[in-house]
Formats: structure tokens, sequence, C-alpha cells
């Protein structure tokens, strides 16, 4: 905390509480752009959140990508989270095996002595193939679990890049661009108003459902991200928002 007021963190962190309409800000200093410590050290900050928040027998989704891997990197056994459940909040969105939801809900168990379940369904699903899959039993329970979630672990991304990252077709990285989105989280590409302007269809928590969630907590920094998460956090109804100093200051001069 000392460290913090030296850096002037703490008034950061109400300000942007503030501007972004969140219960609670955690800022760390630098800027994750420039170095990947700044990352890790989100995500011990959001580890430790994870620890103080956890309750027996609480289910906690997940969705992917490098910082939500950098938090659950972070986490250790405790009590509460050996009784926890980590589950894919949504399922494929086109990311390598590694960042994706489904291997960071199991690491995160790994890491804590929980238990996992995941989601296997494959990227950009027809609508007929959703409804076929949303009838598998096996799916069904993972619904099931997603509908009693305690809290939400989600990354917020540039649009674009996330297009880019996914594969997505020149087609639609070019419709992307066009359509004014400038954020995205949980397959959903969102304008700097916050107005969903593209998704990614697949199974899972949809954006509506979140306003059932007890905690979401958004993990994401970098200056490079102060506009994605300038328009994903109001959206999407965050509480708790861990970033970095760099986009905390951009946010709140630029956005
Ligand atoms: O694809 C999963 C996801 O959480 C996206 O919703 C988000 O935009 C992205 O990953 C964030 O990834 P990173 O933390 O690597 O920037």
């Amino acid at each position: 905390p000392l460290i913090k007021d030296l850096f002037g963190l703490t008034d950061l962190e109400v300000r942007l509480a503030r501007r972004l309409g969140l219960k609670k800000v955690v800022i760390v200093p630098g800027d994750a752009d420039q170095s990947d410590w700044v990352k890790k050290e989100m995500g011990r900050s959001g580890a430790r959140l994870l620890r103080q928040m956890a309750r027996p027998d609480q289910v906690v989704a997940v969705t992917g990508g490098t910082t939500v891997a950098a938090l659950a990197e972070m986490m250790t056994p405790t009590p509460s989270l050996k009784s926890t459940m980590f589950v894919p909040a949504r399922g494929g969105l086109g990311e390598a095996v590694e960042l994706e939801s489904n291997y960071i809900a199991s690491l995160m168990a790994k890491k804590t002595g929980g238990d996992y379940r995941l989601m296997h369904v494959p990227d950009q699903l027809s609508d007929e193939a959703r409804e076929m899959l949303l009838r598998e039993p096996h799916i069904q329970e993972v619904m099931e679990l997603l509908r009693k979630a305690r809290i939400v672990v989600h990354g917020i991304g540039e649009a674009t890049k996330m297009a880019i990252r996914r594969k997505s077709s020149p087609d639609e990285v070019a419709h992307i661009q066009h359509s004014g989105a400038v954020g995205e989280a949980f397959g959903y590409y969102l304008n700097s108003s916050g107005e969903i302007v593209s998704r990614v269809r697949t199974v899972g928590l949809q954006l509506e459902d979140l306003g059932e969630i007890e905690s979401i907590i958004a993990i994401a920094g970098g200056r490079s991200k102060a506009q994605a998460i300038a328009a994903v956090c109001p959206a999407v109804g965050n509480d708790v928002l861990i970033t970095d100093e760099a986009a905390a200051r951009a946010i709140l001069e630029e956005t």
C-alpha cells in the first residue's frame, strides 16, 4: 500500500472506479505493453483478490487470453478454492489452445486443487450445430454450472487485434473495423458507446446473463487497451477491474 501511495495509484484507483462505474479498481504500476512483468503483477493482484473473495463450493467462470492466464499462473491452494469448480464461460472463440478458456479453467483447478469442467465446442458454430450441442448432456452440465456461477473472471482485448488473433476472415476483420468496434470481451465486439456491433456465435454465458452474477472481475492492462476497457467495463457491468497504470491514465485522459 505504501508503494502504491508513493506512485499516486490509490487516488487513480478511486478516480477510475468513479469514471467507469465500478465498485473497485486495482492498479499495478507500469505498462503491460512495455513489459510482461506488469502483466504478471496484474495476475498476482487478481489471484490475491480471488483468494479473498472465495467461498466454499462456489463456481467460477473464466474466459481466455494471456492476462487471465497470468492470473491463473499466480493462483495457490486455499481451502475455499479447493472446493471451487472452474468452468469456461464460453465455448471456442478461435484462440490458440493455451489461451482458451477451457485450458485456463483447468490450469486454475490444477494450481488451487479445485475441480474443473471443459466445454468441448468448436469455434464459429452454425445455428443448427449450436442448437444440437445445447442438447448434449455434457454441455448441459456446464450450462447448469454457469447458471450457478458466483464469480466471472474475464479478459478484454482490442477489437481488431482480437479479430486477427482469432483468424477471422479478411471480410470479418474488415466488418469489425468498419463497425467502429474498439473493444472485445466474451466474444462480443463493442463500439466506444458500449454497443454490441458484432459477436462470435457460441454457447455459454451471453452478455445478458451476466446480470445474475454476484461478482464480475475484468483483468486487462497496457496503454493500447484504454479504449477497449472504457467501452467494455460499463457495458458488461463489471464490479472490479484489475489494470495497470498506463491504461488507467490513458482512460482518464483520453476517453
Ligand atoms: O478470447 C478470450 C479473451 O478473453 C477475449 O475476450 C479478450 O479480448 C482477450 O482474450 C484478451 O486477451 P489478452 O489478455 O491476451 O489481451
